[in-house]
C-alpha cells in the first residue's frame, strides 16, 4: 500500500510521520508545492516545532517516509491520498471573513482527477465546511479518464505542541464515508497502533461537522472562563479558584478552563466562523449569532488586556518600553497564526509604546510578518503612521531578560515554561520603576512577583 499526502504543514507533516513510523510496510510520500518547506522536512531543522517530532521523522525518513515537491508523481503512485492543505478564512468576495477559502482544496481535487488512474481513496484531512466532500467527489468524477474514487472525511484532532502525543494516543480517530470498504482500509492503517474501540465511523457529513463542533465547544469553554475573568477582576473573585471549583464537577471537568489573554491558533476562530457562515446559509440566524459570540468574547478579551495595561500604567504607554514575553499562540509551538499576541502588540503599538519582543521559538521574520499583516488594511494598504511604528518601535530579542531590561513593563502573552521559572528579582531590578508585570497566561506566582517588588497584574484577579 502506498499513501500520498498533499500538504506538508502542521497537520500533514506530523500525521504522516506517525503513520510511517507505525506502518513500516506502507510507503508514505508527503508532497508540497513549497520547496523551502520540503527542504526543511528533509533537513535537521524541521519546519514545524513539536516536542518529540524529530525522533519520529528520523526513524521513518529514508525508510518509508519521503518528502518532495513531486505532487503529480506522488498522487499517481498512491492508493490512498490525504488532502492536508490550508483552508484559510476567505478575505474577499462572498462570505469574506467567515467562509473557508476552498481554492486550495479544489485545486488538489482537480490535480488528483487529472493524474489518477485506477481506483483511489481520497481522504479529507483539512478542516472543511460540511458537504465539501460532495464537491470534491464531483470534481474527481468529472475527470473522465476512467479513474474511480472513494472520498473519506478523517478530521485531525491533534493539538499543536502535543501533536506527537495526540497522534500516538488519540482520544478517538474519526472516519466518515459512504463506502464500507474504503472506511475499513483507512481504519486498518490506524488500527496498527490505535485500539479498535477508539476508531469511530460515521457518515461523511457527521464527520465533517464533528470537527467544527469539537473546536467550537473547546473555544466556547475558553471564552466562557474568559468572560468570567472580567467579572472576577471587577468583584474580587479569583478566576483560577473559580475554574478549580467548577472543574471538580465531573459533568464540567477541569480541562480547557484556563483563563487567558485569548485563544489563538489556526483552527478555533476559523472553524467557528465557518460554522456561523454555514448556519446563516441555512437560515439559522439564532444559531449563527450564538456561536459568533464565542469569537466576539475572544476579541473583547484581547482588547481588554491591552486596555488594562494602558490604564494601569497611568493611562499612557506612549514612548514607554514594554517587554513582550511570548508571541506563539500557545507554548511548545512555533506557530503564530491568530495568536493573541499579534492583537495585543498592535493595540500597544497604536498607543505608541515601544515593544521589545522575545519568543523562544518564533523567528523575528515571523513576528514582523504577523504585525505587518494585522496593521495592513483589507485593501493591502499600510498607513504611514503604522509603517513608522513597525520600523521604529519594534525590536526582537533572543532572551527574556534582555526583553525586560530598562522596560517599564513586561507582558506575558505565551505560557512558555521558562517564564514560570524566571528570576523575578533579577527582572525587576533591571526594569524602570515602578516595574509593572502583566501576566496574560497566569503562569507567575503572584506572591513571588510581589515579593520581587513587581507591580503585578494577571487575568481574572483584581
Ligand atoms: C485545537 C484543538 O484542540 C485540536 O483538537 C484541533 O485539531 C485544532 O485546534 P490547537 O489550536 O493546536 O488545537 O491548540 P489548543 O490547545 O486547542 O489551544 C487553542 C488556544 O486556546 C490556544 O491559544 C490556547 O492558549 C488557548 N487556551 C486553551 C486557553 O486560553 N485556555 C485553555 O484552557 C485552553
Ligand atoms: P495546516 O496547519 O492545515 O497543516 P499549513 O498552512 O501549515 O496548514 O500547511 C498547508 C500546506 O499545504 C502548505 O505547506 C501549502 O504549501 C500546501 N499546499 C497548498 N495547496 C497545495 C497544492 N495544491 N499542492 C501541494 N501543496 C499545497
Amino acid at each position: 500500500m502506498k499513501i500520498c499526502c498533499i500538504g506538508a504543514g502542521y497537520v500533514g507533516g506530523p500525521t504522516m510521520a506517525m503513520i510511517a513510523k507505525q506502518c513500516p510496510d506502507i510507503g508514505v510520500h508527503v508532497v508540497d508545492l513549497n520547496q523551502p518547506r520540503i527542504d526543511a522536512w528533509n533537513s535537521d531543522e524541521l519546519p514545524v516545532y513539536e516536542p518529540g517530532l524529530d525522533e519520529v521523522v528520523k526513524e521513518a525518513r529514508g525508510r518509508n517516509l519521503r518528502f518532495s515537491t513531486m505532487v503529480d508523481e506522488g498522487i499517481a503512485e498512491a492508493d490512498m491520498i490525504f488532502i492536508a492543505v490550508n483552508t484559510p478564512t476567505k478575505t474577499f468576495g462572498i462570505g469574506a471573513g467567515r467562509a473557508a477559502n476552498l481554492e486550495f482544496i479544489e485545486k488538489c481535487a482537480r490535480q488528483i482527477a487529472r493524474v489518477s488512474h485506477g481506483h483511489k481513496i481520497v481522504v479529507e484531512k483539512s478542516t472543511l465546511p460540511v458537504r465539501t466532500a460532495e464537491a470534491v467527489k464531483r470534481i474527481l468524477e468529472s475527470a473522465g479518464n476512467g479513474a474511480t474514487f472513494d472520498v473519506l472525511s478523517n478530521p485531525e484532532f491533534l493539538a499543536e505542541g502535543t501533536a506527537v502525543k495526540d497522534l500516538l494516543n488519540p482520544d478517538r480517530v474519526l472516519i466518515g464515508g459512504e463506502s464500507a470498504k474504503a472506511v475499513d482500509a483507512l481504519a486498518q492503517v490506524y488500527g496498527r497502533w490505535i485500539p479498535a474501540d477508539r476508531i469511530l465511523t460515521t457518515n461523511l457529513w457527521s464527520s465533517e461537522l464533528s470537527k467544527l463542533t469539537a473546536n467550537a465547544f473547546l473555544a466556547q469553554r475558553v471564552s466562557s472562563i474568559n468572560a468570567i475573568s472580567a467579572l472576577c477582576e471587577a468583584t474580587g473573585a479569583d478566576v483560577d479558584e473559580v475554574a478549580r471549583a467548577i472543574g471538580t464537577d465531573s459533568r464540567i471537568g477541569p480541562k480547557f478552563l484556563k483563563a487567558s489573554v485569548g485563544f489563538g491558533g489556526s483552527c478555533f476562530q476559523k472553524d467557528i466562523l465557518n460554522l456561523v457562515y454555514l448556519c446563516e446559509h441555512f437560515g439559522l440566524r439564532e444559531v449563527a449569532a450564538y456561536w459568533e459570540q464565542v469569537v466576539n468574547m475572544n476579541d473583547y478579551q484581547k482588547r481588554r488586556f491591552a486596555e488594562r495595561i494602558v490604564k494601569t500604567m497611568f493611562n499612557t504607554v506612549s514612548d514607554k518600553l514594554i517587554g513582550i514575553w511570548g508571541f506563539a499562540f500557545k507554548k511548545d509551538t512555533n506557530d503564530v497564526r491568530e495568536s493573541a499576541a499579534i492583537h495585543v502588540c498592535r493595540d500597544l503599538l497604536r498607543e505608541r509604546a515601544r515593544l521589545r519582543i522575545y519568543d523562544p521559538r518564533v523567528s523575528a521574520d515571523q513576528v514582523r510578518e504577523e504585525l505587518l499583516g494585522v496593521m495592513t488594511d483589507s485593501n493591502g494598504i499600510l498607513n504611514e503612521g503604522d509603517r513608522k511604528l513597525l520600523e521604529k518601535n519594534v525590536t526582537i530579542v533572543k532572551d527574556a531578560y534582555a526583553a525586560a531590561e530598562n522596560a517599564h513593563a513586561v507582558a506575558i502573552l505565551t505560557e512558555w515554561d521558562e517564564f514560570r521559572t524566571a528570576d523575578l528579582s533579577r527582572v525587576q531590578a533591571s526594569m524602570q520603576q515602578p516595574a509593572f508585570m502583566f501576566d496574560g497566561r497566569n503562569v507567575i506566582n503572584s506572591a513571588q512577583a510581589k515579593a520581587a517588588g513587581l507591580d503585578f497584574h494577571c487575568i481574572g484577579r483584581a
